[in-house]
């Protein structure tokens, strides 16, 4: 029996929704991370430090684990206020600010139109080392949807680096060799997550032979090159690049729809994913840097103290699972093989 023992793994993109949803999926992610970066698309959006700290309230109360620690993030709007963004980040809970593209993704419409709208507060956060999460993806219409995180960094963060060069950014959910080659060719300030359906699926799973819907996320899945130059990235134990798995929950009633939403909810099989891969790539020895090392590094914090146990069975774990809430249920991310790795905490 194979087994690996990593320190306690951290999530540094995720999304838990409120009410109901949060109910049923926090103790998804709380089971196997320490902390997690909380994404603060809600409707209405996480703006202030005050609803940061209310989101982050209901986030514990939801959580009944007290081990885990919710960092939350701020939505930056065309209206955020530079002074109150630097006094927010003041606050030991309040870990970055989130700037969605508008129109990019799921509940990104408060977003920004006009990255020069939001500049004066770019250049506080600079000043004062206040970390960017990036959705790195430009949303004109005429854009190719697979092309749109090449172009976000050639027209909007290649620029925008060039003009405050010590901005801390996380480029977020990472998809193609251009941003693994962007976040390479930056000097540490710069660091990339990417998710476990990034580095195990290519655009072909979701298109042929059927349309799977519940492989439909943003950025979207893209050509296989691209998932290798992912998988290279993370083994190769490049310490800029770490664990977000964007677990993103949506009802299965609106994911199979005709207008289906966007965003793979894997925070329960994300390890035994991320095991899998690694181990189809010999590189389990770097699992532990990505997925509890690199992050707490970048933010500046401890790895955490405690650890879990990856055992190799020769029993599948369950994938084709669902979880209730409420009167509908959300539908786990099914990696469309059988992953051996069980967390065992
Ligand atoms: C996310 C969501 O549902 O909130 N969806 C997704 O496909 N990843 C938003 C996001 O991170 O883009
Ligand atoms: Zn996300």
């Amino acid at each position: 029996m194979q087994q690996l023992t990593i320190k306690r793994p951290d999530d540094w993109h995720l999304h838990l929704r409120d009410g109901d949803m949060l109910d049923a999926v926090v103790a998804e992610s709380a089971k196997h991370f320490s902390r997690a970066i909380i994404m603060p698309n809600l409707v209405p959006p996480v703006v202030t430090e005050a609803d940061a700290i209310a989101y982050r309230t209901r986030i514990l109360h939801a959580s009944n684990d007290k081990r885990f620690t919710p960092l939350m993030t701020l939505y930056l709007t065309e209206q955020t206020n530079p002074e109150d963004v630097v006094n927010a980040a003041r606050n030991d809970t309040i870990k970055a600010v989130k700037l969605y593209p508008a129109g990019a993704t799921t509940n990104s419409a408060s977003g920004v139109t006009d990255i020069k709208a939001v500049m004066p507060v770019l250049e506080a956060m600079a000043e004062h080392g206040v970390v960017l999460c990036l959705h790195g993806e430009v949303t004109q219409g005429n854009v190719d949807i697979f092309d749109r995180e090449k172009i976000f960094l050639d027209t909007v963060l290649s620029p925008l680096l060039k003009r405050l060069p010590t901005l801390r950014v996380v480029l977020e959910h990472v998809t193609t060799a251009d941003g693994v080659a962007f976040v390479q060719s930056h000097s540490t300030n710069v660091a990339g997550t990417i998710t476990p359906h990034h580095l195990l699926l290519n655009r072909n799973h979701m298109l042929v032979g059927g349309i799977r819907p519940h492989y439909y996320c943003l950025p979207i899945l893209k050509r296989e090159s691209h998932r290798n130059a992912l998988v290279d990235a993370v083994c190769s134990g490049d310490k800029r690049f770490f664990l977000g798995t964007d677990s993103a929950p949506h009802t299965k009633n609106t994911k199979e729809n005709a207008c289906g939403c966007a965003g793979v909810f894997n925070a329960p099989n994300a390890l035994s994913t991320l095991a899998h891969v690694f181990e189809a790539n010999n590189a389990l020895d770097k699992l532990e840097g990505f997925v509890s090392l690199n992050g707490p590094a970048y933010y500046g914090l401890p790895a955490n103290g405690d650890s879990i146990r990856l055992v190799k069975k020769s029993e599948p774990i369950e994938t084709a699972t669902q979880l209730q809430v409420g009167n509908e249920s959300v539908v786990v991310f099914d990696p469309g093989e059988p992953l051996y790795w069980h967390v065992e905490n």
